[in-house]
């Protein structure tokens, strides 16, 4: 399928080396596709149904798997009734942790090796229960109903024990000490009580946000099978490498051993990690002899699937008449299992975005018998965006202030926390260009004045923000071939972003080759690189590799080229990349093309396999995206109904790389917020545990009516200290979205709402 290059934006131009280190075969002026607007490559496939997805590949001989979950938070399993299930028609295999393999629990996240398990947990090696929908058996049969009916079947008695199955209980004990990344979520400068109780103005007021679950078009499955001591795995997966990894651990074996491919994903959102579905997959084809496919229900991925930590904050701010912050205090709790070690950090952007004379920021961890939570679309940030951004409008409000100049009036120099200065930080512009084209000028001030009908409308904002990442485990490899065509092979994700688009983009206009001269190989863990797509980083990380490469390849045709080239005696310095040769930079007449090259050295082709250079911006350097988000809600002043009638996004993440993709991501991100902010929450019987809606009827996210035209522009000013200029558009979307719309809702009705999500109830 031949990509289609809508309009030219015409990005201006930026460096792209990383931390400013500028690449001199960068600044080609020459087939310009980045920040162009250009559709997915991989669309067609999907549209004609050609694109298949893990629980679609099928092996000979294959069974499928149904799930039983435990129906108690904690305890031990007494006794497990399978005669029954295992004398139904269809059924190969019931497998309980009498006849499990022995199995290594995995490594949590950053701790060792490449482990993207959910949690650390032996998978059905013992009898005990650990959470409400822990798996205590798999039923295997030769057709999906069997299996479920079997599974139906299966009968455990359990001995419980005393479990935390409250949120208010968990915290009752004071919480312990929360690590994100390894890293202690406390941050103290100056003394912000002190200062906040000086303050002659001041906000101080609780936020809560509850537990949410995935929701991905595609659930989650896998399809797996045996091949001797060999796995070979098709995945949902958002880190294919460290999937196979993973899996390899478990099983004693070495990551080659496991060949783990994911060439389409049906949305990822930090979700498509190694649980123990997989695992249980694995262990139960061994045990059969048979492939096994585990395609989870939504019932299945609410049950063994994590899902983002509720958290409870509070925010204090004390300011000045002039609006400037003498404090901010961002403290609070959020839930996490014994068993894993991502805590909810929703004060990740808060010491960064106020130039505040002093700070007080914790995360405390209150420990639950559940399900361990994960990573979902811009982890902490989505849920502390609204404690921070909430309380920010509050404040504006008691100041007599626009909310917008309140957030100018404190708009830091430097990072506060952190003290290093900005790589590229243009917030206010994104508050200046979105009230603008907003219309914020129209807001009216005193909040449940605008009334049409039985309609209030309001209108409010927040800023977004989200941290720049680019994780080590960048390469590539480019293979050039004596056609003209460049082939790019790389463990990367396509999971609806537009991965495959925007890495051809990246490789085309670096090596001077239209976008149908490359090929990109990508999903499967037997490609050059340790890449997760998570993070928003995936693209910083593969185009810092991809440019690596090209030095490479230039160096190495430079070299081929000889005596004879019309680029004899030019030093890599001086040659660029365009139109399918190396030309002298500033001298495009003097040019050779890679198929005379190639063909002179009588090679077929030239492979180069290379790693970006390791991210020393990030620890020079404050890097986040930035953003400011818009929000008018209509809310019925009878029956309570919200409506979000009009959205806008406005961002600063550097340079955007493909217009089209990247507005939607921002549109997806908005979407997905709008879910968080009116909608989405997981709820739990506090008497065992259990989830209670685990189901796409009683669990709701925004469906097509729920969503209003959105609205997204940007700053495309590149970031000189990051590869390409570019900073992630993946999660920021999300960020900033519920405090727009709980400051909008309160803008229409007076009725400020501090718990997500906001319900017409909380409205009455
Ligand atoms: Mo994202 S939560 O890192 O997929």
């Amino acid at each position: 399928a031949r990509a289609t290059v809508d309009t030219a934006v015409g990005p201006a131009p930026g460096t792209w080396g990383p931390d400013g280190v500028p690449d001199p075969l960068g600044d080609q002026e020459k087939n310009r596709l980045l920040g162009t607007s250009v559709s997915r490559v991989d669309g067609p496939r999907k549209v004609r149904g050609a694109a298949r997805f893990a629980a679609e590949f099928r092996f000979d001989g294959m069974v499928y798997a149904a799930l039983v979950f435990s129906t108690i938070a904690k305890g031990r399993i007494m006794k497990l009734h399978t005669a029954e299930a295992e004398r139904e028609h269809g059924v190969v295999l019931v497998m309980t942790h009498r006849n499990a393999p022995k199995l290594r629990a995995l490594p949590l996240w950053w701790t060792e090796g490449k482990s993207v398990a959910g949690d650390n947990l032996p998978v059905m090696q013992d009898d005990r229960i650990h959470w409400n929908g822990q798996v205590i058996a798999v039923v295997l049969a030769e057709t999906p109903e069997q299996a479920g009916h079997a599974a139906s079947l299966v009968q455990a008695d359990y001995a419980a024990e005393p479990a935390v199955t409250s949120f208010d209980q968990a915290k009752a004990a004071g919480g312990e000490p929360a690590f994100h990344y390894g890293r202690l979520l406390k941050t103290e400068i100056h003394d912000a009580e002190a200062a906040l109780a000086a303050a002659p103005v001041k906000v101080d007021e609780i936020y809560r946000t509850p537990r949410q679950n995935h929701s991905a078009i595609e659930p989650h499955a896998v399809t797996l099978a045996w091949s001797g001591d060999e796995l070979i795995v098709h995945d949902s997966s958002q880190g294919v490498v460290h999937a196979a990894w993973s899996l390899a651990y478990a099983f004693g074996l070495s990551q080659e051993q496991v060949h783990l491919s994911s060439p389409h994903v049906g949305g990822g959102f930090g979700a498509k990690g190694l649980w123990s579905y997989h695992i249980l997959a694995a262990a139960a084809a061994r045990i059969s002899g048979r492939p096994v496919r585990v395609s989870l229900t939504r019932e299945g991925v609410h049950r063994v699937v994590g899902g983002r930590a509720n958290t409870e904050q509070r925010v204090a701010i004390g300011a000045r008449p002039d609006g400037r912050f003498d404090a901010l205090i961002h403290t609070g709790f959020c839930g996490m299992s014994r068993h894993h070690n991502m805590a909810e950090s929703f004060i990740s952007s808060s010491g960064s975005l106020y130039a505040a004379g002093s700070f007080k920021l914790e995360v405390r961890a209150a420990h639950l018998s559940t399900m361990a939570t994960t990573f979902m679309r811009a982890p902490g940030e989505a849920v502390g965006s609204f404690g921070l951004e909430c309380a920010v409008d509050e404040l504006a409000e008691r100041l007599g202030m626009d909310p917008i100049e309140l957030r100018i009036r404190n708009e830091p120099d430097k990072d506060p926390a952190s003290g290093r200065p900005f790589s590229s930080r243009h917030l206010v512009e994104t508050f200046r260009a979105g009230a603008e084209r907003f219309g914020w000028s129209r807001r009216g001030v005193t909040p449940g004045t605008r009334r049409e009908g039985e309609w209030l409308s309001g209108m409010g904002m927040a800023t977004a923000s989200h941290g720049y990442v680019r994780l080590p485990g960048g390469a590539v490899r480019v293979t050039l071939t004596g056609h003209g065509t460049l082939a790019v092979d790389v463990a990367a994700h396509e999971m609806g972003m537009g991965t495959e688009t925007t890495i051809a983009m990246v490789a085309a206009e670096r090596f001077g080759l239209g976008l149908d001269q490359v090929k990109v190989r990508y999903g499967d863990s037997t490609l050059p690189g340790e890449i997760l797509a998570g993070g928003a980083q995936q693209t910083a990380v593969v185009g810092a590799a991809i440019g690596a490469a090209q030095r490479d390849v230039v160096e190495e045709l430079i070299k081929m080229a000889g005596h004879g080239s019309p680029l004899a005696g030019l030093t890599i310095e001086e040659v660029g990349c365009a139109d399918g040769g190396l030309c002298k930079l500033g001298e495009p007449d003097r040019f050779d093309s890679y198929t005379s090259i190639l063909a002179r050295s009588g090679r077929d082709e030239l492979s180069v396999e290379a790693s970006g250079a390791p991210s020393q911006e990030m620890t020079t350097w404050s890097m986040r995206s930035y953003g400011a988000m818009f929000c008018e809600a209509r809310v019925n002043a009878v029956t309570g109904e919200i409506r979000i009638s009009r959205f806008l996004g406005s961002f600063d993440c550097g340079r955007i790389m493909n217009a089209k993709t990247a507005a939607s991501q921002f549109r997806g991100g908005i979407i997905m917020g709008l879910g968080l902010a009116l909608m989405e929450e997981t709820l739990f019987d506090e008497r065992n545990g259990r989830i209670m809606n685990p189901n796409l009827s009683e669990y709701h996210i925004p469906v097509h009516r729920d969503v209003p035209e959105i609205d997204v522009i940007w700053t495309d000013i590149p970031d000189p200290h990051a590869p390409m200029g570019a900073h992630g558009v993946g999660e920021i979307g999300i960020t900033g979205v519920g405090a727009a719309v709980a400051n909008a809702i309160y803008n229409a009705t007076g009725k400020r709402v501090r718990d997500l999500p906001i319900t017409l109830d909380k409205l009455l």
